[in-house]
């Protein structure tokens, strides 16, 4: 055996930190960005950042997770982005998936697969999905009225038109929605309409076909569904049951655009009356959670429907879906409708977090305004990690939660450089220049390592019990409790004391100390992967001894194998100055933007 052959056995021996049990089959996703922009920090504290956590934790538990993320690329916003930078839409959409792409790289977002919904398999499945609901008596193609534009010879959809609001007479409302009081507006509702496209105020209501998918007729199933749910987070639950209650709309599915998934009669034609239609955005992209786990699928060579079909092998999985809180209503009734309303055993979602919103000092992020710190800057400034630490630290769980470059400092220094790096620094730099390096042997445990170890497995149930449900503002807080009480710990032990008079004292209180590097380092992996990946290569522990640590496991503290050599890692944080917080908020925005 050479040396690394027999580390790794001594691992397999000592190193219990294993959970041996049945494997769950978890389905997360994430709300798909849209398209048209990169992505500021609130979004990934609302949805993808969230989601990615949970399915690393999973992961690290040993469950079975396929974790599916797209590019929402459909519908006006990215028809008037591409326009506005006169470029074919198509072309427009390939760029901006890369960049999104990039930074979800960028941001360690382990996805199993980032799709999009202009893809081949979702224009299938959306067709699919329209041609069963039809067959069942749930769409019907009914006349209703429209803006149209004279001077640019079209309908004018959703963001296409805006005008004056007609409850709180914004001037610059869009035809969807108005920004001045957050109202949903329907088009024809807006006072003063004008295109937004050539600005022509010659403006007419004409007549013109749409689908429409009747939800009214599923509201007593759907009502149903969500009494059903169990353990589903309180925010989602009573938003939902707030859209139910008020009743299910029947509404149009249908746009006159023509970028999107086109509308085809049972022939596979384009349907009359329909040829400069598509559907609505609202209507394809959540199908794209399908399409998206299709698209991995033929990539990869994977079973898709063993994930989506209860009777294909779905039944047991579980599918969590995390969004921000303006999503909930689509995903608790418009995407359960498509589904239920197709009569086939789709999976439907288990398990719904919503988020409130990040907030930039408790005003809106703003490109034009320079406020705020978007996904690809961010980077620039920070590694991923510290952003990843602060965003689910604040998580936006209770209410909104602002984000201030103070409270960021504070944090970093405080939680990451203070609490964790000085930790790790001090007990492994300790071992290198008193104990050559080399994991102690000799000792034996006593009243402090019995207080850890009685800390260790009490907070690490209470952790668990954070993430299964989903608290991550809880969790990040019991992570950075744990990592304190190490700190405790070297207080109440004092092996540099001890050492002067007692090696053997020392020496438990060091290779405690290293056994809690270790472990603080597995926990941390959901939140700050990259650094506990250094800590972790650093102390060359194998990827297979990474996984998460049971509980009540009584043999945490003393885990590693005896005579490991152990060497200090690089500096783990640096931390955030009074001058780069002053840089920053010049910069992006701050307290007095
Ligand atoms: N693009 C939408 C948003 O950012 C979310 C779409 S989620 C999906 O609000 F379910 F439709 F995919
Ligand atoms: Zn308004």
């Amino acid at each position: 055996m050479n040396a690394e052959e027999l580390r790794a056995a001594e691992y397999s021996e000592l190193w219990k930190i294993f959970i041996v049990m049945t494997p769950r089959r978890i389905l997360i996703t994430s709300a798909l960005p849209y398209i048209n922009g990169i992505k500021h920090l609130g979004n990934l504290a609302g949805s993808m950042l969230p989601a990615d956590i949970y399915a690393r934790f999973q992961r690290l538990r040993g469950h079975d997770v396929l974790y599916i993320c797209a590019t929402d690329e459909h519908g006006t916003p990215a028809e008037l982005a591409a326009q506005a930078g006169n470029m074919d839409v198509r072309i427009y959409c390939d760029e901006q998936h890369q960049i999104q792409r990039d930074a979800g790289a960028g941001f360690n977002l382990s996805y199993d697969w980032f799709g999009r919904s202009s893809s081949p398999e979702n224009h299938a499945r959306t067709q699919y999905f329209a041609r069963l609901l039809e067959q069942n008596g749930l769409i019907e193609e009914r006349t209703s009225k429209q803006v149209y534009s004279v001077d640019d010879g079209r309908f004018l959809p959703d963001r296409y038109v805006e005008g004056t609001c007609p409850d709180c007479g914004y001037e610059k409302a869009r035809g969807d929605q108005c920004d001045g009081c957050g109202r949903l507006l329907d088009p024809v509702e807006l006072i003063n309409p004008y295109s937004a496209v050539s600005g022509g105020r010659n403006i007419e209501i004409r007549d013109t076909a749409h689908l429409f998918l009747l939800q009214s007729k599923l509201q007593d199933r759907i009502r149903e569904w969500v009494n059903n749910s169990h353990d589903w987070p309180q925010l989602a639950k009573s938003i939902a049951l707030k859209w139910i209650d008020e009743g299910l709309r029947d509404r149009a599915i249908t746009r006159d655009l023509s970028w999107g998934v086109p509308v085809l009669d049972t022939d596979g034609q384009p349907r009359k009356g329909f040829e400069d239609k598509v559907f609505y955005v609202w209507f394809d992209a959540p199908i794209e959670y399908i399409a998206a786990t299709e698209e991995w699928a033929n990539r990869t060579d994977s079973d898709w429907k063993r994930w989506w079909l209860t009777d294909e092998g779905a039944d047991d999985v579980e599918y969590v879906e995390f969004m921000g809180k303006d999503n909930v209503a689509f995903h608790t009734v418009s995407f359960p409708v498509t589904l239920l309303g197709s009569g086939k055993p789709w999976k439907t979602v288990d398990r719904l977090k919503a988020f409130n919103w990040v907030t930039w000092y408790g005003g809106k992020f703003s490109t034009s305004n320079q406020r705020g710190v978007f996904m690809d800057q961010a980077l620039d400034l920070l590694p991923a990690d510290y952003w990843r630490w602060y965003l689910m630290a604040n998580a936006p769980e209770g209410s909104d939660a602002a984000f201030t470059w103070e409270g960021f400092q504070a944090s970093i220094n405080s939680d990451l450089a203070n609490v964790l790096g000085n930790f790790v620094n001090r007990i492994t730099k300790y071992t290198v220049s008193k104990f050559a390096g080399t994991l102690p042997t000799s000792g034996t445990p006593g009243e402090d390592e019995a207080w850890m170890a009685e800390e260790l497995k009490n907070r690490l149930t209470a952790l668990n019990e954070h993430y299964e449900q989903m608290e991550f503002r809880k969790a990040a807080a019991e992570t950075r409790a744990l990592w304190a009480a190490g700190n405790e710990y070297l207080t109440r032990a004092e092996p540099w004391v001890k050492y002067k008079n007692d090696v053997d004292a020392a020496a438990i209180g060091v290779r405690t100390g290293l056994n809690l590097v270790a472990i603080f380092a597995i926990i941390a992996q959901p939140l700050i992967p990259e650094t506990a990946k250094t800590i972790l290569d650093t102390l060359g522990i194998p990827d297979e001894n990474r996984a998460w640590p049971d509980a009540d496991d009584t043999n945490l503290l003393d885990a590693l194998p005896h005579n490991m050599t152990v060497q200090a890692p690089p500096v783990l944080f640096q931390k955030i100055e009074d001058a780069m917080v002053a840089a920053w908020s010049e910069q992006f925005g701050g307290s007095d933007a």
